[in-house]
């Protein structure tokens, strides 16, 4: 045991937080858990809530996971604020945060998994960052064996981390719900993330063009053909120097599959990610 205040426990070994979360299953609490990797801000509070809403004890995790950063510059500058982090946890009502360390989340022997879901794990994310949700998938495994969750709670926010979570559980038959929660804006629409704590004020404007982009498609998806939807709300809001846009597309909701019009299927998604000033940001939009 780290620190325990009458309010909030913090653990870091793996065998004291199994030995909690067994005792938590014995007593027949149902157990709510929101792995995060810390830098937290109200997009993980309203998993908190919701975890407390549904739950009768809710952990939550700090973990900042190296097999999941492709780019070794992303895993050094990821922004790291422990002890705000447990705060703020402690405010919301969180009951334990778990803090392991890479030593007892990747002992020896723990090998990162290979997870082919066709064009959930290839596309998007998968194309442009090889290999992360072979470690996204790979850690929260380790996690969910530890911690023993009933339920577990995502941000909508990384829809594809969402959806690849959602089909591991179900293909593997794992026992645990996957809660997904919707994206947490500030007022200007930006989408709430950890890496916004590394722009600039002026990149925090320039961010918002890829909500107002996502928004545009919503308010205009009676255009129907993708393409053209697609390269009219870049040219209002995306086309500018400094954006390195990655992608900006329509897809299929449940499989992530392009869509070449947006009647073909009943639920859509829009999602972009790209670059404002070296900071690598990705947003999504239900479009129904
Ligand atoms: O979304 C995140 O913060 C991470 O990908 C997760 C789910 C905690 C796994 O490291």
């Amino acid at each position: 045991m780290k620190g325990t205040s009458c309010e909030i426990a913090v653990l870091q070994h793996v065998d004291e937080m199994m030995a909690f979360s067994t005792k938590c299953r014995n007593e027949g609490r149902t157990i709510g858990f929101v792995p995060t990797m810390g830098a937290l801000h109200e997009g993980h509070l309203s998993l908190i809530a919701k975890a407390k809403a549904e739950c009768d004890v809710v952990i939550c995790s700090i973990f900042v996971n190296p097999t999941q950063f492709n780019d070794p510059k992303d895993l050094l500058l990821y922004p790291r604020t422990e002890d705000a982090d447990i705060e703020l946890l402690k405010s919301a009502g969180c009951d334990l945060v778990f803090v392991p360390s890479v030593a007892g989340m990747y002992p020896a022997g723990q090998e990162v998994q290979d997870y082919d879901f066709g064009t959930l794990t290839s596309e998007w994310e998968g194309q442009y960052r090889p290999g992360h949700f072979n470690g996204v998938i790979t850690i929260v495994k380790r996690l969910f064996e530890i911690v023993l969750p009933h339920k577990s709670f995502f941000g909508k926010k990384d829809f594809q981390q969402f959806s690849v979570i959602r089909e591991w559980v179900k293909r593997f038959e794992v026992d645990v719900e996957i809660v997904g929660c919707d994206t947490v804006r500030a007022s200007s629409g930006l989408a709430l993330s950890s890496r916004n704590k590394r722009l600039s004020n002026e990149q925090v404007i320039l961010a918002t063009a890829f909500s107002k982009a996502l928004i545009f498609l919503q308010e205009n998806k009676q255009i129907n053909d993708v393409k053209a939807l697609i390269e009219e709300a870049s040219e209002l809001f995306i086309e500018k120097e400094q954006i390195q846009l990655q992608y900006f597309t329509i897809a299929n909701s449940e499989t992530l599959e392009p869509l070449e019009n947006i009647s073909d299927v009943k639920h859509q998604v829009a999602l972009i990610a790209g670059f404002i000033g070296g900071v690598r940001l990705i947003d999504e939009l239900e479009l129904n």
